[in-house]
């Protein structure tokens, strides 16, 4: 069952009812200001970190879930009905809705009763605000009399002490409104240098600012007193909720539309100039005058949508494809792109799951999410891997995370979890490939953020391989610390209290617990690093990783090797995890997915057996799982993952963010149908068609959906902020479809089913123009065979690096 259709030329998800399954949610803002907000126009904003400048405020895990948004009220002032477009929070049942998620923006509007309100919500490349243009469109043979009011509920800026103290942010909040513009300023007089304003392009009738006039006692957003009756109380809010609101008259002739313009912004004044007058406790608004004045014009807030459509026009440009696949092309092209770009934006800080109170950026994840923008915004990427690298530790280690606002280490979560560093490297190795921009292994880059530690990049990277290789294990694998990319797997952790985090307790001495998975992923980033190293004249660190890889090789194919697939760790006691010998959990996916990916066991048969366990043990209809049997008891000496229940999470859950792997894995070893067949499984958008049992938005990638174990098999939580993103994208594009940048061209190299025919690619790559057409028949299989550019054959199937600015070529593959 659909909730919904895409809408592939305008780039937008079209919501045709409102009650989908969970809110489906959507972006808004590129650089500084952001917001989430769901099909029903739910949701919140804030300035660069969700806890700290938070604006609106919003209550996780409500009934229903999805309460407090940026919501608008129509009332029919005859009749003295009233709705909301957006459904929400109203649910009067409307004649039609729509909601249109685009790329930073959503559209939402409906019909009541021959009145048409409709929402574009967005924020403005490059600036501090978000825009609502509301239009309302009388659709009726007769006049008609409505009343608008917008609202949202203001934030106390630090969103954790604003769910919580409560004893004090009852006297705290304060207002300012002049000229009909809401000033929201709790805090402002004594160390806030910043305020937050809601400004309206229309006559105002009146307005609110203190929630409880507006709503009325123990009323809800559902049915507020001031929208029942047609008229606001103009309040000022002193202590209690802080909100605003605007009341607007709008005089609609049969057919007539009017646009009011609604903007919700943040703006800082210099510390010795926040008042006016001077002296005064009044907020100095010379500054933001200028910029409401500007954005309420409607031509400009026209010119500035076309400019944030023509932004990902050209984002997304640099990367299409034509497949004739209608699932592969829109999340290639457009969704799977923009959510590599949200995870880039956001971390794993805000979401429908994540509140914006928790998580830093993680080290691991960060590193991974850059696999699938870096192409996009390379400069970008540039900048976020000298920051990453800033926080390593001289050891090599990495904090698990750092603060987005201090760019710092997070001591509260530590490190010493053994995979952070490599990560790291295969972060550095993609910038390479895609830019050519061996200038930022020079770059000075200090550890832990103290000044005079810098050493060039390149010893980061250095380090981080030594790293792995000064904490080798008894099997000479590398051990496991905290834990490896699978964070529930806290194999020296035990922890017997309730509520003591998994991630930070490390209560046995660290010297046996070993990991494959690291084994399999040191091997990949340490042949990165030979590349590296050689192409920068070191052939002795070339070399050392490269015998480092092979060792780590020989030591994952024996005691990583269990007979019929990889083995996943050793315990604290050196026991096995991840074999038959095991009771439970024998398999895991990510050692065959890694390992493989690393080129391990391509050769001598352990890959094809490796693989066929993975199709025998964990695959299902919705994905692979990650471990079977699943955890049916709680194992002290493994961790979180035997915490959750089985089918759920880290514990036999179809973890999306380990399927890529198996899905290069079978592409490398000449496996097309499989390759393409596990990533149709969790691809959203043919998910899309099952929307009543995946749940989650058919239009990006969900962390984790319930695996075989659960009694919700099939259902996706956790959308939006995951590796995932990056990694189908990269499994997709660069391996499946073969579009790889590599350091001395572009590689074309697709891995295709017998029943695919060709396909066509643009792709921008280090200043030029590719227009790829990869030729096959359908029946045929194999790789490229053939290769010509500008009409040259070509020996091989890299295309070479370009040697002028502005080049375009026409490159024509021919598989078979
Ligand atoms: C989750 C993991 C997550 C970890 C760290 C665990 O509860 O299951 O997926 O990575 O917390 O935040
Ligand atoms: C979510 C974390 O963000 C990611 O880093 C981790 O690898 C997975 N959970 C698996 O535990």
């Amino acid at each position: 069952m659909r909730y919904g259709h895409f809408d592939d030329e305008r780039r937008e998800y079209v919501i045709t009812r409102p009650d989908t399954p969970l809110p489906w949610i959507n972006y808004l803002g590129n650089e500084a200001y952001f917001g989430i907000i769901s099909n029903t126009a739910g949701g919140y904003s804030f300035y660069r970190d969700a806890r700290l400048r938070r604006l609106t405020r919003y209550r996780y895990n409500n009934a229903p879930l999805d309460l407090g948004g940026r919501y608008v009220y129509l009332r029919d002032d005859e009749s003295g009905e009233y709705w909301s477009p957006s459904w929400q929070p109203t649910q009067r049942e409307l004649d039609d809705y729509s909601c249109r998620h685009g790329l930073g923006y959503s559209i939402i509007g409906s019909t009541y009763k021959g009145i048409r309100g409709e929402t574009l919500y967005f924020v403005p490349l490059a600036e501090n605000l978000e825009v609502w243009r509301i239009r309302v469109t009388n659709a009726r043979t007769t006049p008609a009399r409505i009343s608008l009011f917008d609202s949202i509920e203001f934030c106390l800026w630090e969103a954790l002490e604003d769910n919580t103290n409560f004893q004090r942010n009852y006297s705290t909040g304060q207002v300012e409104v002049e000229d009909g513009v809401i000033y929201h300023k709790t805090e402002y007089r004594e160390r806030r240098d910043h305020f937050a304003f809601f400004a309206c392009s229309a006559p105002l009738a009146g307005f609110d600012t203190q929630r409880e006039d507006f709503l009325g006692p123990y009323r809800g957003w559902d049915r507020p007193i001031v929208v029942e009756r047609g008229a606001a109380t103009d309040s000022v809010a002193h202590g209690w909720q802080p909100m605003g609101s605007h009341h607007v008259k709008l005089e609609l002739a049969p057919g007539e539309t009017k646009e009011v313009i609604v903007l919700l912004g943040y703006q800082e004044n210099p510390k010795d100039d926040k008042f006016d007058p001077p002296g005064s406790q009044t907020i100095n608004k010379k500054r933001v005058k200028p910029v409401i004045a500007r954005y309420l014009q409607p031509a400009v807030v026209e010119r500035v949508f076309t400019d944030l459509r023509d932004y990902w026009t050209g984002l997304l440009g640099i990367l299409q494809v034509h497949t004739g696949s209608e699932h592969v092309d829109r999340m290639v092209n457009i969704w799977n792109a923009y959510q590599c770009m949200v995870t880039f934006n956001m971390s794993r800080s805000a979401s429908g799951f994540e509140s914006g109170i928790g998580r830093g950026m993680g080290f691991r994840d960060s590193n991974q999410d850059l696999l699938g923008f870096v192409h996009m915004v390379p400069a970008r990427a540039r900048e976020r891997i000298l920051d990453i690298a800033a926080t390593q530790l001289p050891t090599g280690g990495a904090y698990h995370q750092y603060q987005p606002l201090t760019k710092r280490g997070n001591n509260d979560v530590g490190g010493g979890f053994n995979d952070d560093p490599a990560w790291l490297v295969l972060g550095v190795a993609a910038y390479l490939k895609e830019t050519g921009d061996a200038s930022i292994l020079e770059e000075p880059v200090p550890y832990d953020n103290q000044p005079g530690t810098e050493t060039p990049l390149y010893e980061h990277l250095r380090r981080s391989i030594q790293y792995t290789l000064d904490r080798l294990g008894p099997h000479g694998l590398p051990l496991i610390g905290r834990a490896d990319w699978n964070d529930c797997l806290n194999l020296n952790c035990f922890s017997e209290t309730p509520g003591e985090s998994f991630q930070t307790t490390e209560n046995k001495e660290g010297g046996v617990a070993e990991s494959v998975f690291i084994g399999g992923l040191f091997v990949l980033a340490a042949n990165e690093m030979a590349a590296v190293a050689e192409r920068r004249g070191d052939a002795a660190e070339a070399a050392l990783a490269a015998d480092a890889a092979a060792a780590m090789t020989k030591a994952v194919e024996t005691a990583g090797w269990d007979g019929d697939w990889f083995r996943r760790a050793y315990d604290y006691f050196g026991r096995v995890v991840g074999s038959k010998e095991c009771a439970e959990g024998q398999i895991f996916i990510e050692p065959q997915g890694m390992c493989i990916v690393a080129g391990i066991g391509l050769e001598n048969g352990m890959a094809e057996k490796a693989l066929a366990s993975v199709r025998e043990r964990l695959a299902t209809p919705h994905g692979i799982v990650l471990n079977n049997p699943a955890f049916t008891y709680y194992h002290l000496e493994l961790g979180e993952i035997s915490t959750y229940p089985q089918g759920y999470k880290e514990n036999a859950g179809i973890f999306c963010h380990t399927n890529p792997w198996v899905m290069i894995a079978e592409a490398m070893a000449d496996h097309p149908e499989a390759a393409l067949d596990y990533y149709m499984r969790i691809n959203p958008s043919v998910r899309e068609e099952i929307s009543e049992v995946h749940r989650c938005e058919p239009y990006v990638y969900a962390q984790m959906i319930a695996g075989k174990d659960a009694p919700t098999h099939g259902e996706a939580k956790n959308s939006w902020l995951s590796g995932t993103a990056a990694w189908n994208f990269v499994a997709i594009s660069q391996w499946i479809l073969g579009i790889r940048a590599e350091h001395d061209g572009l590689r074309i190299d697709p891995v295709l089913p017998a029943d695919w025919g060709g396909f066509k690619v643009s792709r921008w790559f280090r200043g030029a123009k590719y227009e790829i057409t990869v030729h096959k028949s359908t029946g045929v299989t194999g790789r490229v065979a053939r290769l010509t550019v500008g009409g040259r054959e070509i020996s091989g199937n890299l295309v070479p690096l370009p040697t002028g600015p502005d080049e375009s070529f026409d490159v024509e593959a021919f598989v078979g």
